[in-house]
């Protein structure tokens, strides 16, 4: 399988949910345990084969640019010290991968960040991926849908089953089966429906392997749910004929998935991925089994 296209990590949003944190940050560089979120989800795109990748960035472009740049004196200091280990976690970052940034500008929704990326992508297939959802190393996900999109000549989306009660805050999927259980043909999408209105459980969780005819679409979107351009809406455009660019299809995602889009679901997803590590999970397991009972 080749997976040799460019990735697009939107990063331009206001993070308000986080305020004052994300005053002069932007959210995607919260740390989740001790690396920023856009680092996992960048970390993600390497390990699908991808290694150009380009962020929308908003007002606070400055502390994305400089994690993923070197920071010379600094490596300079840790190898004076003999400190290899931490020198490597310095270096990794900007080894990773050729990052590329744009201005969002006017920050009008997802669909208006992605379609900042259209010079950048040009006429080929490529992936979104959004850093409210991390997703789990060991599930990959992204090569999945690659290969589904390549095999299929389709666009592919991610889903996730959720609790009803939480399909307000995705976009959700009316999906038919197809000969592969994990594969389904999307054959309309709704932006964060009430739990009555929608068609189903299954949401898009934020990695999408688009083709290029999304970006003439995203141009004709007109604002949706908030007054923005929904990259959804988009989608549902394509869903809706399949003449303009093949099926859009569903990979259902059933591996593990962490979620930073919200202060709670931020300290969990935290506290989970330590609780995974060698070095502070175990001696963190202790110290809440040991607080526990006093909740
Ligand atoms: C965006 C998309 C939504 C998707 C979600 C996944 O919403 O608009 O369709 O389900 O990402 O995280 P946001 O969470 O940015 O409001």
């Amino acid at each position: 399988m080749d997976a040799r296209i460019k990735a697009v990590i939107p990063a331009a949003g206001l993070g308000t949910r986080f305020l004052p944190a994300t005053k002069a940050m932007p959210k995607e560089m919260l740390p989740v345990v001790d690396k920023p979120a856009i680092q996992y989800v960048v970390e993600e795109a390497v390990s699908a084969g991808i290694d150009d990748i380009l962020v929308i960035v908003g007002r606070n472009k400055n502390a994305l640019a400089n994690h993923f740049d070197r920071v010379l004196e600094l490596e300079h200091t840790l190898e004076q010290k003999g400190d290899h280990k931490k020198l490597s976690h310095v270096t990794a970052a900007s080894a990773l991968a050729d990052i590329f940034f744009v201005r969002q500008g006017d920050p009008k929704g997802l669909g208006h960040a992605v379609l900042r990326s259209r010079k950048h992508v040009g006429d080929e297939t490529f992936a979104v991926m959004l850093g409210d959802d991390l997703i789990d190393a060991r599930d990959p996900l992204l090569s999945r849908m690659v290969e589904v999109s390549q095999t299929r000549s389709a666009t592919v989306v991610a889903l996730m089953e959720v609790d009803p009660s939480q399909i307000h805050l995705y976009g959700c999927a009316d999906v038919e089966a197809t000969d592969e259980d994990d594969v389904v043909t999307i054959k309309a999408l709704v932006e964060k429906p009430s739990a009555d209105d929608a068609p189903s459980n299954l949401a898009i969780i934020g990695r999408y392997v688009l083709k290029p005819e999304i970006f003439d679409i995203l141009e004709q979107t007109p604002p949706g749910k908030g007054g923005e351009i929904q990259l959804t809406d988009a989608l549902a455009t394509l869903a809706d004929d399949e003449q303009i660019a093949g099926p859009v299809l569903g990979v259902i995602f059933r591996g593990r998935r962490y979620d930073t889009g919200d202060r709670l679901d931020y300290l969990k997803s935290s506290l989970q991925l330590a609780l995974d590590r060698d070095d502070l999970g175990p001696e963190l397991a202790a110290w809440i089994r040991d607080i526990a009972p006093t909740l």
